[in-house]
């Protein structure tokens, strides 16, 4: 269903106005869902910076392309301003990989200037009023080492990266802080001691009201969050004050045959194998999770799949924040899951499976 765009303008204010503490999940004793049936937050991931970052958590940083139009990429800012004003989107989820930021150097302070370049995509955001997510887009690793799990990158090195970017951010109330993308062969509750830190380190920052997102292994999947151990173990983060206001677990699910987001066909919704338990599963431990990457090809499988997915997440929005899917930004039309709008400034095209299923 479209709103009118006066309709959205003053949603927009509304949901904007205040920063996001996310309303308690309904009580475990009534097990059906209790929310609006329209989740908080729709968006798009804006990729980029993150290109060149690869599964064992190394980043070749030539590869980063910005979609900045004032640094000679894409125009992920007129991008942004598109998927807002005609989608009624209100999140994006920014990727850039910590080699980018910290030009290679493990444990130093950020790099003043690929800083400023990633900020210039997290100011276009927050620029729009939509919540912004900065993404740290390697796999619980450096350089094909676990954060905190041998003689690789150590826990301080990662936390230190965290205080810095929660000190340039803390005052920004749309921004949320994505500790890491998709963990995976990491020992779960090491993991889970390590996103603590990372917690403890971005609220002791003075980063005290946004939210944060706690991915788990398996490249955070949403169908295996429970069963391979990394709901239970996260579940046991809490803020400084024992609380675990606005702390989000953060859970991924492509619909193709292998869910790894790489053929342009979908073959399940994944209902009934992974949002309906894990609904099941944070309705009774009284938390959230948000879908901070989903998709498929532009094709007419995806089109009626991610629908399905996206019609039963909204239905179950007491206990799902949203759903963003991958990916814009610096990707253009060869890419198997482009979502990249075509045209140009203020004149822009969704692909076909935006504006079927993740446009509102
Ligand atoms: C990094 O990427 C650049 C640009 O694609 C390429 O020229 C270079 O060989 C790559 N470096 C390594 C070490 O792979
Ligand atoms: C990881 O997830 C994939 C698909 O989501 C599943 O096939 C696989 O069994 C999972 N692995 C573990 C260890 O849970
Ligand atoms: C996704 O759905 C397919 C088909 O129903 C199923 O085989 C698969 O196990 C599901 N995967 C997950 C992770 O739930
Ligand atoms: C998660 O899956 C991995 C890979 O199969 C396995 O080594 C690990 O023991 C599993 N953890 C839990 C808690 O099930
Ligand atoms: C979570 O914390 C509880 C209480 O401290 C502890 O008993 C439990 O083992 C922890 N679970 C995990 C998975 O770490």
């Amino acid at each position: 269903m479209k709103f009118s765009i006066f309709a959205s303008i003053l949603l927009s204010s509304g949901a904007f106005a205040l920063p996001g503490t996310i309303p308690a999940a309904s009580s475990a004793s009534s097990p059906a869902p209790s929310g609006t049936g329209k989740v908080k937050f729709a968006g798009v991931n804006i990729a980029g910076f993150d290109f060149g970052c690869l599964t064992d958590g190394s980043q070749n940083i030539s590869k980063a392309y910005p979609p900045v139009k004032a640094l000679g990429g894409p125009d992920g800012a007129a991008q942004m301003q598109h998927f807002v004003k005609n989608d009624n989107m209100n999140i994006f989820r920014l990727p850039v990989g910590w080699q980018y930021l910290l030009n290679n150097n493990l444990g130093g302070t950020l790099d003043a200037g690929n800083f400023a370049k990633y900020d210039q995509l997290v100011q276009a955001c927050l620029a729009t009023g939509a919540s912004c997510i900065v993404d740290v887009h390697n796999y619980a690793r450096w350089n094909g080492q676990i954060i905190g799990q041998g003689s690789g990158p150590t826990n301080d090195q990662f936390v230190n990266l965290w205080t810095q970017l929660a000190t340039k951010y803390k005052n920004s109330n749309n921004i949320i802080f994505g500790v890491m993308n998709e963990p995976h062969d990491v020992d779960i509750n090491k993991w889970a001691a390590t996103v603590q830190l990372v917690v403890t380190a971005i609220r002791g920052a003075g980063a005290t009201t946004q939210i944060i997102l706690l991915p788990g292994n398996n490249y955070t999947s949403a169908g295996t969050f429970i069963s391979n151990g990394s709901g239970p173990a996260l579940l046991n983060v809490t803020n400084p004050d024992g609380s675990t206001t606005n702390l989000v677990f953060d859970v991924h699910k492509y619909l193709d045959s292998d869910n790894s987001g790489t053929h342009a066909e979908c073959t399940t919704d994944n209902i009934s194998g992974a949002f309906q338990p894990l609904a099941t599963w944070l309705r009774t431990n009284k938390r959230m999770a948000l879908n901070s990457e989903t998709g498929g090809g532009n094709v007419a499988s995806c089109q009626q799949m991610l629908c399905t997915q996206i019609a039963f997440v909204n239905a179950n929005s007491d206990v799902y924040l949203g759903y963003i899917g991958w990916a814009a930004g610096s990707f253009d039309s060869t890419y198997v899951l482009t979502e990249t709008p075509t045209g140009s400034g203020s004149n822009m095209q969704d692909t076909s499976l935006v504006k079927s299923c993740l446009a509102r």
